[in-house]
């Protein structure tokens, strides 16, 4: 997919839409991070405070890095919620993960970016994206990582909202 700006979501999900098991992403496939690193240079990155601490090495650099959380957090920029963050960005803006925060993320975006790895995944310590409402997200089409045919990929895009509502 080419750049596309705005505030978008964007999570990698195995078969069954696990997106982590025990504070971690269970597979790597080194493609897809370089594309989320190319993605998310230069702009702002909200996640939640878990997401924050499975990071191996942090904050990710040259990106701005926002942790949602009610604590205060050395060394990174802190909010309690997502819209009091969102109330200090300008430019784009993309929504790492976990799970809490794309669950509530789903108000604040315009687009999905989802990758879809081969992976099976079935722990009891599992946690998932959330369901998508086809309602109010227009599904793109499914489409293979130009570099690794394995990972599948789609973005969805808010549905334009009807103007007599
Ligand atoms: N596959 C992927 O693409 C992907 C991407 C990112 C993360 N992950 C995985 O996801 C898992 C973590 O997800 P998670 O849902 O357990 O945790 P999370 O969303 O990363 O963090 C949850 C914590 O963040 C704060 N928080 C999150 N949303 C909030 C909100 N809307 N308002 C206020 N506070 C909020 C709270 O912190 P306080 O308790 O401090 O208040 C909450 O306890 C890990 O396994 C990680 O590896 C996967």
């Amino acid at each position: 997919m080419s750049q596309v700006h705005g505030r978008g979501i964007i999570a990698a999900v195995s078969s069954e839409g696990v997106i982590g098991v025990d504070g971690r992403i269970p597979w790597r496939y080194s493609e897809d991070f370089k594309r989320f690193k190319r993605l998310t240079l230069g702009s702002t990155i909200i996640m939640g405070r878990l997401t924050w601490e499975s990071l191996p090495k942090k904050p990710l650099v040259d990106r701005r890095n926002v942790v949602i959380t009610r604590r205060q957090i050395d060394g990174v920029e802190c909010f309690p919620d997502i819209a009091s963050a969102l109330a200090t960005c300008e430019g784009d803006v993309w929504f790492i993960g976990g799970a809490r925060i794309y669950e509530d993320a789903m108000r604040f975006a315009d687009f999905i970016d989802l990758t879809y790895v081969p992976d099976r995944v079935e722990a009891p310590g599992a946690v998932y994206f959330p369901e998508i409402d086809e309602a109010i997200w227009e599904a793109g089409r499914l489409e293979p990582d130009p570099e690794n045919h394995q990972l599948k990929r789609r973005v969805y895009r808010r549905r334009k909202r009807d103007s007599s509502e």
